[in-house]
């Protein structure tokens, strides 16, 4: 042994796979948990570090399944003007919003994107964030799309944190091509979608009224899948376009957004098996309305929690206060929110062996300064993260 640890004195310990367990012990050897249950059932320390986590709560690393934070710039010009009456499309069909993070990313060097992208999951670490999926999308042109997925991967590579990546090279039509969607649409398929295949495991598009339609979409995702990527959809987000019918139609992993879902749309989602990820940072800046969350698990949709962290919608790098308008604004309790924010992410990106605490599964796991995880949502403004182990790794404190 000797890398393992052993961590005693769990006052509550989430599994995410049953019922929190009361005074508790995990074991931890080498990237992974080999035992999590009762103390009075732990094995002995045999040369692993003891952790006594004086009746801390202990839960699974944060699964952050839908971000934007490869970006320079930022956008605060736009959230005075929205306070002021703008609204999001007002600003977007002005030039603003997303082309003008697009403008500041294509100007941004390899280099300083990185600097600029490792600060925040830095961040996110230190908040619980044990998995990130990480979008690009302000390149919008072959080469700094490319720049934002190599970054990314970078990411995943350098820090303590196991990243998934997404092209989304359908987040806007860049201005070079401003009445010449097609022409975009063309390029995106035949040039940029094969290279990025190298760096992306997903690939998404905004399907929205005056950004991408479904049919669009359809086409885009549909040549994404025959080179190997998986599917995500923004969907539902200012209005009611389409993308959450057409994600349970062609499979996707998730739905996106969806603060305009019906209970149509819902179904669709649950009997495909979709993973519904709910981003309510995004609801709560806009001052739009949360996405209807109690009401996507009535229909028997798995459900996730994420931040959306970008400087346009969400700019929140950390996933208690998420976790905590999952719960206040949005109706969820705070069992379904901390299972949304684990489980429910890691699922939405494929990983069987994550979002959970049981033996076998990654060692990705947080120790809160505080009794049980309720107060996650309960206290929203601060971090109760006290330690994070990140694939068996001791993270934080650093
Ligand atoms: O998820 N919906 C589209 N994309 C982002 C917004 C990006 C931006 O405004 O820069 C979102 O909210
Ligand atoms: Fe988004």
């Amino acid at each position: 042994m000797g890398t393992g640890f052993l961590l005693t004195g769990i006052g509550l310990l989430t599994t995410t796979t049953g019922p929190a367990i009361a005074d508790a012990a995990v074991a931890i050897d080498g990237e992974k948990v080999t035992f999590a249950g009762p103390a009075a059932d732990a094995p002995e320390s045999e040369g692993r570090t003891v952790i006594d986590c004086g009746g801390a709560a202990v839960l699974p690393g944060f699964v952050d399944s839908h971000t934007h934070i490869v970006f320079a710039g930022d956008r605060s010009d736009e959230f005075a003007r929205r306070l002021a009456g703008a609204t999001y499309s007002e600003i977007a069909a002005e030039g603003g919003g997303i082309l003008a993070t697009v403008e500041a990313t294509r100007s941004s060097s390899e280099e300083e994107l990185f600097r600029l992208a490792a600060e925040r999951v830095w961040r996110m670490i230190a908040a619980g964030t044990t998995t990130i999926e990480i979008k690009s999308g302000y390149g919008l042109d072959p080469e700094t799309e490319l720049r934002q997925l190599r970054v990314a991967r970078r990411i995943g590579e350098e820090l303590p944190v196991t990243v998934r990546t997404t092209f989304l090279g359908a987040h806007s039509v860049p201005a070079e091509f401003k009445g010449d969607r097609d022409g975009y649409i063309r390029l995106l398929i035949e040039e940029m979608l094969p290279a990025a295949a190298t760096f992306a495991d997903y690939c998404d598009v905004f399907v929205e009224d005056g950004v991408f339609d479904v049919d669009e979409a359809r086409a885009i995702l549909g040549a994404a899948s025959a080179l190997g990527m998986g599917a995500r959809v923004h969907a539902e987000q200012l209005s009611h376009s389409g993308g959450a019918n057409l994600a349970a139609e062609i499979g996707a992993m998730s739905a996106d957004h969806l603060d305009n879902a019906t209970i149509d749309d819902a179904r669709a989602l649950a009997t495909a098996g979709v993973v519904a990820v709910l981003v309510p940072g995004a609801s709560y800046t806009l001052r739009s309305g949360q996405a209807p969350g109690p009401m996507l698990l009535e229909a028997g949709c798995t459900v996730a929690l994420a931040t959306d962290c970008n400087p346009g919608t969400s700019y929140f790098e950390s996933m208690g206060p998420i976790i905590s308008l999952g719960v206040v604004e949005m109706g969820l309790t705070a069992d379904q929110a901390i299972w949304a924010a684990t489980r429910g992410g890691a699922l939405s990106l494929g990983f069987e062996d994550r979002g959970l605490i049981e033996t076998g599964a990654q060692a990705d796991l947080i120790v809160l300064d505080a009794p049980s995880p309720t107060h996650i949502p309960y206290r929203p403004a601060t971090n109760l993260v006290s330690r994070v182990f990140s694939s068996g790794r001791p993270v934080i404190p650093l």
